[in-house]
């Protein structure tokens, strides 16, 4: 006996309602939520007999993971090293980014046997794309097919080390009545996916779109799903592309990986701080060089600022790519310990080349700029600045110094100014001119010194 019963969920974070709300209360997201069908099956046991294995964790025994190279080497940094067999990714993107640029290119690399399963595309149209990004792999196989049973089905008969599924919002399980893309086909097929990867060892990589509002389409419940979500991003307007892992069960979540779009296919960017770099007018005010350590490398890119009288009573405060409240916390701290009259200016940062930064070691590049604009100086020459800024106007020692310097003096850098408590732990010695500063008044005279 099985009763039908219909639910609301949303499609943001899965939050289920028994009748349609236009805002979950949940995430706050507004018209997320989609009707789903639901079977509930009566007649199962109250007390099944089933068996658990359960181990004492010293008996537990593990073998090497085995990782499987894309060939692709900023993929497989931002993967941890590669797919890891039994489990499942998910590269998740705007429409038309390159997701499937990219997974068709690292399928054409991939050593062993691959199988790609698109659903949204013939293999006719997969054949013109594989002429164009020059793809040559004899093991690739191709199936154009959104029934799971029939992708299962190819599994079985072909026993691939990697499957691809383009897109998972394409794929349905004929056991359900729900259309492809809802939440319950979503959660399903992964679920079903997974399984049988485990069963056969075999990693899967899932392709998903990304809605307007920037989640993942029908659901985050995916995100909790599968063991490692990388968000392919970037603006189209331009041909850089990042590659972020948001969560790693095998790997760290800070790597990013660079990417140029261009007519044949994705390159690699080996060096992204000339990347960041390469447009950067180093006269103008308002722009300061600074490092993060993206995973673990350190990378130059430069801050901009941008601070202008307001006209209103309440002055604009806009940050793209740094977080907006810390851009609050830095304004009143250039205010209160250094003097800064922001409170009637409108102040416009940017982080430039569309990276975005988490790291409190580049608080001080953010005050620099802001103090640059503001009083219409151009930082010195050839200077990167780091440091954590503190709420008493303290410079804060940071972590990954030495990297941070090296990067700086392979661009050609002369001089950096960092915290004065990292120069203590300092080992190695650098041709780069070393600025310590102790709080914020010192460090934005050093800034400026030179220039004056
Ligand atoms: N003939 C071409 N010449 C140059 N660039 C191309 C060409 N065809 C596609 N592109 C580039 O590839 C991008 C689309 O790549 P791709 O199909 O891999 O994206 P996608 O993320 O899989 O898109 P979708 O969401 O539609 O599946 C385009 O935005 C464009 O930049
Ligand atoms: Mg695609």
């Amino acid at each position: 006996m099985s009763k039908v019963r219909t639910v609301y969920i949303c499609t943001n974070c899965g939050y289920e309602s028994v009748k349609w709300l236009g805002k979950c209360p949940s995430c706050d997201s507004w018209n997320t939520f989609s009707e789903e069908v639901r079977e509930t099956r009566k007649n199962i046991s109250k007390n099944p007999k089933i068996e658990p294995d359960v181990y004492h964790l010293k008996d537990l025994t593990i073998e090497k993971e085995s990782r499987i190279k894309t060939g692709i080497g900023e993929f497989d940094r931002v993967l941890g090293g590669g797919l890891i067999q039994g489990s499942a990714i998910l590269i998740a993107g705007d429409p038309g980014i390159g997701k499937s640029t990219l997974v068709m290119q690292a399928a054409s690399k991939i050593k062993g046997k691959t199988l790609y399963v698109t659903g949204e595309e013939s293999t006719k149209q997969i054949k013109i794309r594989a002429e164009r990004l020059k793809v040559k792999n004899d093991s690739l196989l191709i199936l154009a097919e959104t029934n799971l049973e029939g992708i299962k089905n190819a599994i079985e008969q072909t026993s691939p080390d990697v499957v691809i599924v383009d897109s998972i919002q394409t794929i349905f399980n004929p056991a359900f009545d729900n259309g492809p893309g809802t939440v319950t086909q979503i959660r399903e097929c992964t679920l079903s996916l997974m399984d049988l990867a485990k069963e056969k060892n075999f990693a899967v990589v899932l392709v998903g779109h990304v809605t307007k509002e920037g989640f993942i389409a029908g659901p985050k419940v995916l995100e909790h799903i599968v063991d490692a979500v990388i968000q392919f991003e970037g603006d189209k307007s331009n041909t850089y592309r990042i590659l972020r892992a948001l969560k790693n069960r095998y790997g760290n979540t800070n790597e990013i990986g660079i990417f140029e779009m261009h007519d044949t296919g994705l390159s690699e960017v080996k060096n992204p701080s000339e990347l960041f770099l390469s447009e950067r007018d180093s006269h103008t005010t308002g722009s300061i060089v600074t490092s993060s350590m993206e995973g673990t490398r350190p990378v130059l890119f430069e801050v901009q600022a941008l601070v202008t009288p307001s006209h209103f009573g309440n002055p604009q405060r806009v940050a793209t790519g740094f977080d907006y409240r810390r851009l609050s916390i830095l304004l009143a701290v250039l205010e209160k310990r250094a003097g800064f009259r922001l409170s009637s200016h409108n102040v416009f940062l940017n982080m430039a080349g569309g990276i975005r930064i988490y790291e409190p070691a580049a608080d001080l590049a953010v005050c620099a700029a802001i103090a640059s604009s503001i009083s219409n100086t151009p930082a010195r020459e050839s200077t990167v600045v780091v440091g954590e800024v503190g709420l008493g106007g303290e410079i804060r020692s940071i972590g990954n110094i030495e990297k941070r310097i090296q990067e700086a003096e392979k661009l050609g850098f002369n001089n950096i100014v960092l915290p004065k408590n990292n120069i203590k732990l300092l080992k190695a010695k650098s041709s780069i001119n070393l600025i310590p500063v102790e709080n914020i008044t010192s460090a934005i005279e050093n800034i400026f010194e030179l220039q004056r």
